[in-house]
């Protein structure tokens, strides 16, 4: 089978660690974003994978071929001279999504679930008409695209509504299609959207299905989001008993789910958890505080620093007694001096940052 990733454009929204990497590269639980989802459709059956890109791919070249070893999978980039948006890219890709007749995947790049996909090819197949989109309830489904059914139809799709300003619904596109290749005689090469256009084209004719999915979901294309998706994840790691958290009986660990990467050195005295990432290379001195944070990689924690709700970019260091909190993010090469508060700064890489933040803003 083949799967269209929508690589899309410059992940603004996840600034500043999309100034240092395309979004994909930002790991995700010490995992590049990319490499979740290209482990799941490998796993699933997928042998050729399309990127949808539309700007320059060369910064991914080197981790994607590694991909296609480690995954014995076929990743190719589609690169656009201008963004198509969501379902231009398909048409862009029509020569490789379109070879034979079996039904392919399209999947946001910024979402993070338990991906369904041999169960989703399955429930396609047996309907066999020509889409069907993951769908999941959410509590602010105005931020999302908004699934209504068929009266008296489980599955059929009566209306698609993208951003819904007034309530329709609570079930919401997770981002994540299977469709027939027959769908590529639909879109046109131009700039033109899957949610506006094409979704509603396939509900009039009756096409459009929804697939239930179970368990955690979460579009974690900003930082707010990008630290719940985490929490996600990391629990519902924990609910399978994986050998990826730290164990809970760990003196240092406090309430679990605790991702730490192997090459990581953690001083004396710390609590870490519940819902917290440290990857390679990074140093945690003594007597530190960590909560609902990701550390990246080669990033450092001085003594007795307490962090919440944060995210630590690579390369970064956090002086000694510094407090950060409240969904700051530090971009690569920041570094907090010590005693230092940050109250949901968004730091720009290579910044050094003396005096504190009192309120949330962006320090560029
Ligand atoms: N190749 C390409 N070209 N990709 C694009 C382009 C483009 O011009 N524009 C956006 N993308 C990619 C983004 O990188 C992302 O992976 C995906 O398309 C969706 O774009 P977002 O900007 O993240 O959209 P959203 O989060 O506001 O809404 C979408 O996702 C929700 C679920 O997270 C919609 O599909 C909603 O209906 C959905 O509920
Ligand atoms: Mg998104």
């Amino acid at each position: 089978m083949k799967a269209l990733i929508l690589v899309g454009g410059y992940g603004t929204r996840l600034r500043p660690l999309t100034l240092t990497y395309p979004k994909p590269l930002v790991e995700f639980a010490n995992k590049p974003m990319i490499e979740h989802q290209i482990e799941a459709l490998a796993a699933a059956g997928v042998t050729d994978v399309v990127l949808a890109v539309n700007y320059r791919p060369e910064v991914m070249t080197a981790a994607l071929k590694d991909y296609e070893k480690r995954y014995n999978i076929k990743i190719e980039f589609s690169v656009e001279t201008e963004p198509l948006g969501t379902a231009g890219p398909l048409k862009l890709a029509e020569k490789i999504l379109g070879k034979g007749d079996a039904p392919f995947f399209v999947l946001n790049s910024d979402v993070t679930c338990d991906y369904p996909f041999k169960k989703l090819a399955e429930f396609h197949r047996q309907h066999g008409e020509e889409g069907t989109i993951v769908v999941t309830k959410v509590e602010e489904p105005s931020k999302y695209g908004v699934v209504v059914h068929k009266p008296n139809h489980p599955s059929r799709i009566d209306r698609f509504v993208e951003k819904p300003v007034e309530f329709v619904g609570n079930r919401i596109n997770a981002g994540i299609y299977i469709f027939n290749v027959s769908v590529l005689n639909r879109i046109e090469l131009r700039p033109t959207s899957i949610e506006q256009e094409t979704f509603p084209a396939i509900c009039k004719d009756g096409q459009l299905h929804s697939f239930d999915l179970e368990g955690f979901w979460m579009d974690v294309g900003q930082p707010k989001d990008f630290l719940s998706g985490t929490c996600l994840y990391l629990s519902s790691l924990s609910r399978k008993g994986s050998k990826l958290l730290v164990p809970a009986s760990t003196p240092y660990v406090h309430g679990g789910n605790v991702m730490i990467d192997s090459t990581a050195k953690i001083g004396k005295n710390c609590r870490i958890g519940p819902n917290v990432t440290i990857g390679p290379g990074v140093v945690v001195g003594d007597g530190v505080r960590l909560q609902r944070c990701v550390l990246l990689k080669n990033s450092k924690v001085k003594d007795h620093a307490w962090i919440k709700s944060t995210i630590v970019g690579w390369n970064s260091t956090v002086g000694k007694w510094a407090r950060l909190e409240n969904v700051t993010v530090l971009g690569d090469d920041v570094s907090i001096g010590d005693e230092v508060y940050v109250n949901g700064g968004s730091v720009l890489p290579h910044k050094s940052i003396k005096a504190n933040v009192d309120t949330p803003s962006i320090i560029m």
